[in-house]
Order: C-alpha cells, then structure tokens, then sequence
C-alpha cells in the first residue's frame, strides 16, 4: 500500500524514480507523483490516476535534469484519490518535500497546531502535516536529517516518509516505523524505496531498516539512526544481497504479471520444497529458530493472515490437526487481537503473509508475543517486517509476486504449512518416518501435476470466454475443498468484478441454495475418491444444484467417472491425496478468474480498490 523511491546518483533521476515507480505501482495505483531538486527549487509533478497520467504529464511537461529526487504511488487512507491529495506533498514555503506510506494516526491535532500557528494546509491528508512540521525545523536550523528525528519523534501510527530539502540537494532523509523501507547501495548512487524491485535494476546489494530508525542517503553514503538522533546500533539493520535479478520482476512474454505468475508456480513449489528434506524424506527445516522441546510442548496453533493466506490457514488446519493431532484455529488477523485470544507460552501462532508487510497481520503477531506465545511467519518477503518480528520464519521461495491476487504466493503458503505440519509431526512422533516420507514424495510430484493443468489452460479460457457475461459465480467444496472454494470466489470478485461466493458444500441446503437459478454457474470441488463418504455427499450435492438449473463445473481427478453425468463441464484434476488436493484444485480456478477478467477488459494486475500490500490496520 503506497510505494516510494528515493534517489541520489549520476543518472536522471526522473528516469530513476518513475522507473522504480513503475515496480510499485502494485502497492497502490490512485495517484502518482514525483520530486526533484533543481537549482536550489523543488520541481514537482502529481497525478491522480494510475502512474500513466503521470507519464503522460511529465512527456507533455517535462521535469528539469536533477540527480536528486522521490516519488510516490499511492492507495489512498486520508483523502479521496485526487491531483490535490497525491504525493509529494510540499511544506509551507516548498522548501521542504515528502512522500508517505502509511498513517499518522495523530495527524489532526498536528494539524490544528500547525493551523494555530498560521500554516495554511491544501490537501485533506496526513502527510502534508510531517511536510510542514519539517520544514518548520529546517527553518529554524536543523538540518534535514535532525528535523526528520524530531518530527518522527511527534508521530503516531505507522509510516515511511521519504523527504528532499531543496537547500541541501546532494541528499534524501527518510524514516520508517511499522511500515517497509529498503536502502539500495550502488556504485556511487543510493535508493530507497518500499521493495527492492524498484532499484533491482540498479543494484541488488540491499540494507534493511531497523524498526524507528532515520536514513540519510547520499551519492556513496548510507547513515542511520534512531529518533533520537544517535547513531543506529550496526546489528540494527540488516545488509543483505538480493537473489533474484530483474527478469524475475517482468512479465516475460505474458499479457499479465497475473497470468505469468500462475505459470510459474511448478519452479516456485519446487524452490519451496529445496533443501527442506533429505533424500530419505525426513524434514528439515534448518531455518526454523524455535527448538524442538519448544515445539513439542505446544498444545494449540493459531494461523492468522488475511485474504487468501487466510484460506491457506484454513487449508493447514486440515492437515497440521490431521497429522499432529494439535488443535488449530484460524483466526482472521484483524479479528484476532481485539477478541482478546486464550495465548499461552505453549500457543504456537502462524502469521501467514505473501508480503511480511500486511498491518493487520502484523499487529496480531506483536499482541501474540506480548501474551509470550511464540511466533512463526511463513512469508515471501525476504526481510519484511513480519519476519522480523517472528521468533522463527518459513521462507516460501515463490519469487516477487507482483499481480495484487495472489497465485504462486498461495501455491507457496500451502507448501510451507505441510512442511510445517509434517515437521511437527516428525518432532512429536505423531506420525511415523515412512509415512512422513510418502507424503514428502507426493509433494515432490506436485510441480509435474500443476504443470499438467497449465498445458490444459485452454480447456478453461475457453469455458471463461464463454462465461464472460455471467454476472454470479458459485463455488462449492468440502472438507480442504472448502477453502479452495473460497478462494476461487475471492480471485473472481477481485479481478472480474462479480458476485461470487463460495460455500462448504454440505451448508447449501441451509440457505445458499436458494440463490441457484437456471443456468448459474457452479464450480465443484469434488474430493477424491479415497474418502468415500466425502466424495460421496459432495455428489450428491452437485445433484441438488443441478436439479435446479445450474450449469455444474465439476472439478474432480482423473478416473473419478461417478461424477461424469453430473457435470455440465468437466475439469480433470491429477489424482492426489486429500489433504493435498488444494495445490492442484486452486489452478483452474486461478486461470479461470484471470481469463474471466481479461476478456471484460479488466487490469487483472491492478483491480479496482485494491493494493498488494495492505499496510494499514
Ligand atoms: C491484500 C491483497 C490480497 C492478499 C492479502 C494478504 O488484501 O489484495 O491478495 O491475500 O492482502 O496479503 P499478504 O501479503 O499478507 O499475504
């Protein structure tokens, strides 16, 4: 949610910024904007829109030649998405200017006393507040870098603020608290942005920052400290060298970053699975800092995340409970930590996170260790705060994910939850080596079988080329079948923009089935055959919604002929245990949504409304 750039160098620096902006508009696409300093003046330009507006008014207008400046693309929290509210914003005198990811939470009694004192503000947000109270210090003799420790020191909430002074102009001051910051050290050129894909291009030897700390960057320095102004201890941030390079960051012959990434999943589940076991099967998890006593005295789980890593909890519950015989909830985490959750030093919570920056996630982790529970992350993000913030973390090595509805980000999740629930399973000798192993092994085959579905995409662009005017989709499942309903739906509402839903199969009689009408749409996720009952039930669920008039899209393996004269459309799925069933019933679905969206004319990258990264509470 909102991405920033910051550069000092020898090149453009409009180049530079709007290249970086490009990377992040995943993070926020309502306005765009940049800065630069030029003959001892800011020279600015801010767009509502997407970044192509600004483009579009920099080609028309261009900026003047500066090798110092900032950018912005934002996902608007204060102020609606307008030219007037769009980042960078300017202080009174424009001496001083700021972009901002995040919230000041006490930004309106800042506001009032800066009124109080005569400070006339144009926009409605949070940030044009730190932009005045900086430059009101720069005014009074402080130097960039002391005003960005002593405005910092006044906020409240959760923010990046990346700041130029046009008086100083070999230099970019910014600070994070709560929010993501990475420092990009090149050859006698500095950057600063959300992510590392905006400077990968660049330089991939990258700095992450400490939680409050300020940065102050020049052409070949990079100095950090504390709101307080003392220098940041070194073991404070982190120096690390980025292992992916800039073609993992580009569409790659793909209309869609989307399409791409759902591509990519056979190679992500393979990088997830490296070197987590050995050749007789048995897990290891080297990364994992909690120890083994630790993990055997505990006596419940809670997996929190939000959006689709929320399914992929809920996924995990079927299997960790199944193999472990723990109790496991799942929690989403913006309901969590205001219910007041039972945790306990044995309480294992599993923060879930494509990004390692969602802020709901974030906070449930820091009130989980609060309480002394432990915490595990699984996340994506190398470095990311959640991870941070965890006492131990479960990498999914799925590569930067830049389509806003997670694919491979998913794909990875589920891995890493069996991973874990096999490893807890082996740890507390629940269930024995060589059934640890089998599953191991039917991992493994997972990349032939997703690969299998993708050459068979065309089966279902089709089915979406013909369902392209349908206006509500339903989706049905049972048992790990549920979620991947759920999540089915979600992808269809936040890409293609109608109505979906999804329902455990067995409560359609409750109540859902009352929205089935002629010729509606169903997909069913059918189990496979190895438990009977299951698959049975969820057959003679389709037979319910088939006899009122919905046109079923069965998804069930190869060899399950029960099902064959129950299904309008069939999708033939790899013959794989239950429990791991997800991994393969997600990709039709995936494609499904992505194709829906395509051909009403959506950007499937950037739906409406959304961000990637959602770094607000
Ligand atoms: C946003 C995205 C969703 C994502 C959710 C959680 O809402 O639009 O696609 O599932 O955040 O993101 P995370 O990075 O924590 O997995």
């Amino acid at each position: 949610m909102c991405g920033i750039v910051g550069y000092v160098g020898p090149q453009q620096a409009e180049g530079v910024v709007v290249e970086g902006l490009r990377r992040m508009e995943y993070r926020g696409y309502d306005s765009a904007g940049i800065a630069l300093v030029h003959d001892g003046a800011i020279a600015a330009r801010k767009r509502a829109g997407k970044l192509a507006n600004l483009e579009k008014a920099l080609a028309e207008d261009p900026l003047p030649r500066a090798c110092t400046g900032i950018g912005h693309t934002r996902w608007a929290t204060h102020g609606a998405p307008t030219d007037r509210n769009a980042h960078p914003h300017l202080g009174a005198g424009h001496r001083v200017a700021v972009v901002h990811n995040g919230i000041i939470e006490n930004f309106a009694a800042l506001r009032a006393g800066l009124e109080r004192d005569g400070h006339e503000l144009e926009s409605e947000t949070d940030t044009e507040v730190a932009a005045h109270l900086l430059e009101s210090a720069v005014q009074s003799g402080a130097t960039l870098t002391e005003a960005m420790q002593q405005v910092c020191r006044r906020l409240e909430g959760a923010f990046t603020l990346v700041a130029l002074d046009c008086h100083d102009p070999d230099r970019v001051v910014a600070a994070r608290r709560s929010s993501p910051l990475v420092v990009g050290v090149g050859d006698g050129e500095t950057f600063l942005a959300s992510d590392v894909s905006a400077f990968i291009a660049h330089t991939r030897d990258a700095l992450e920052l400490g939680q409050d700390q300020v940065v102050t960057i020049s052409r070949d320095a990079v100095e950090v400290s504390d709101f307080d102004g003392r220098p940041a201890r070194a073991d404070s941030y982190r120096a690390y060298h980025v292992d992916w390079d800039l073609s993992a960051a580009e569409k790659g012959g793909y209309d869609w970053f989307m399409r791409k990434e759902i591509h990519e999943q056979p190679a992500a589940i393979t990088d997830s699975m490296l070197g987590r076991h050995d050749a007789e099967g048995a897990l290891q998890l080297d990364e994992l800092r909690i120890t083994e006593g630790e993990l055997r005295a505990v006596d419940k789980i809670i997996l929190v995340g939000c959006g689709t890593a929320n399914y992929a909890s809920m996924v995990a519950k079927y299997a960790i409970e199944h193999w472990t015989r723990i109790p496991c909830e799942v929690e989403l985490a913006h309901e969590f930590r205001y219910r007041d959750p039972i945790l306990t030093r044995d309480t294992l919570v599993v923060a879930i996170s494509q990004s390692g920056e969602t802020a709901d996630t974030l906070m449930a982790i820091r009130h989980a260790r609060q309480q002394r529970s432990k915490v595990l992350a699984i996340c994506n993000t190398n470095g990311s705060t959640i991870p941070r913030e965890s006492d131990a973390v479960i990498y999914t090595h799925a590569g930067p994910e830049i389509g806003v509805a997670s694919t491979k980000g998913f794909m990875t999740q589920l891995v890493a939850c069996y991973l874990l629930g096999l490893y807890l399973a082996q740890v507390r000798g629940t269930k024995y080596g060589d059934e640890i192993a089998q599953i191991v092994r039917e991992l493994d085959r997972m990349p032939a079988h997703v690969q299998r579905l993708l050459d068979a995409a065309d089966e279902v662009n089709a089915l979406a080329e013909e369902l392209s005017g349908t206006r509500s989709v339903l989706f049905l499942g049972r048992h790990t079948g549920f979620p991947i309903a759920l999540e089915g739906a979600l992808k269809l509402k936040e890409l293609a923009y109608i109505h979906a839903e999804g329902f455990a199969a067995g409560e359609l009689k409750h109540g859902p089935i009352a929205l089935v009408e002629d010729r509606l749409p169903v997909f069913c996720v059918v189990p496979p055959r190895g438990r009977d009952q299951l698959h049975d039930k969820m057959v003679s669920g389709i037979q319910e919604v088939r006899a009122r008039g919905a046109r079923t899209i069965v998804l069930a393996e190869e060899g399950d002929d029960e099902v064959t004269r129950y299904a309008d459309d069939l999708i033939r799925l790899p013959v794989v245990p239950t429990l791991l069933q997800p991994m393969v019933a997600v990709v039709p679905l995936q494609l499904f949504a992505c194709e829906l969206a395509s051909r009403k004319g959506h950007d499937v990258d950037q739906p409406r409304n959304l961000a990637k990264s959602v770094t607000v509470e």
